[in-house]
């Protein structure tokens, strides 16, 4: 973390866990045990989940997201929703381009690239992510991949938008499996996404931009990551759907 530069964000990411009901007990009990975060707190739940979640949220340091978000305004899309059906729920974040969805739904980076740019004209903040598999690790194309998926998710978006944009780097190899990627090895990606926003941006705006890991990251191990200068956050699956792993990392989050 580097809290001089750019904000620090611990974001959960449910994906298909919780109903309505499981949503306003679990958001209950989570509200005392971050009160006191100092880092920005974010819980990304299933669209069905939202109202309940906004409201049981609401006078708290908790911000209410989704996981993903369709491009067009409106029409015959079945099974999607638009930044303007979402902009009356209270959601402020939206996940796009996490791994599942690359792998499961056929989410392409130009998919990517529509959602991203959809949810940003559209007043949300965009948790983009990125990753490599571990056949792309393996192979030595960890860097490429990163640097390809950020510069294509990010096309025709400008540099005021950036400012709207948290990168979250999570190798697929350390999602929902247990293992997780070393201090060092998400440090080294996160800081080659920095440059690489450099690159496309300038060295101030990828200074400003949060950058979070992703990949079971959890109450044992978040201190260790976030303790690193270029892990300005993270993006958690697993540890987020139970309330007092969730407010450790928090904690670490908000250590500095
Ligand atoms: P995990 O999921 O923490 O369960 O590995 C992270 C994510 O997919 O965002």
């Amino acid at each position: 973390m580097n809290t001089a530069l750019r904000k620090t964000v611990i974001a959960g990411n449910w994906k298909m866990n919780n109903t309505p009901s499981e949503t306003k007990a679990m958001i209950a009990e989570l509200r005392p045990l971050v009160a006191d975060a100092t880092c920005d707190v974010v819980l990304c739940v299933p669209y069905v989940d939202v109202f309940a979640a906004v409201e049981a949220a609401a006078g708290s340091n908790i911000k209410i997201g989704v996981e993903n978000i369709h491009w067009a305004e409106k029409g015959a899309y079945t099974g999607e929703i638009s930044a303007k059906m979402l902009a009356e729920t209270g959601a402020e974040y939206v996940i796009v381009g996490h791994s599942e969805r690359r792998q499961y739904f056929n989410e392409t980076d130009k998919t990517v690239n529509l959602r991203t740019k959809a949810a940003l004209a559209g007043g949300f903040k965009v948790i983009l992510c990125v990753g490599e598999t571990l056949d792309q690790r393996r192979s030595g194309y960890t860097f490429e991949v990163v640097r390809h998926q950020t510069a294509m998710a990010l096309t025709g978006v400008s540099a005021d938008e950036l400012k709207n944009v948290i990168i979250a780097y999570e190798p697929v190899w350390a999602i929902g499996t247990g293992e997780t990627a070393t201090d060092e090895q998400a440090n080294e990606v996160n800081c080659y996404i920095r440059k690489v926003l450099a690159d496309l941006y300038c060295e101030n705006c990828a200074n400003a931009t949060t950058i979070q890991y992703g990949g079971s990251m959890n109450a044992g191990n978040a201190a260790g990551l976030l303790a690193q200068p270029d892990v300005d956050g993270g993006l958690i699956g697993g540890a987020s759907l139970k309330p007092v792993d969730f407010s450790v990392i928090v904690k670490a989050g908000s250590a500095e």
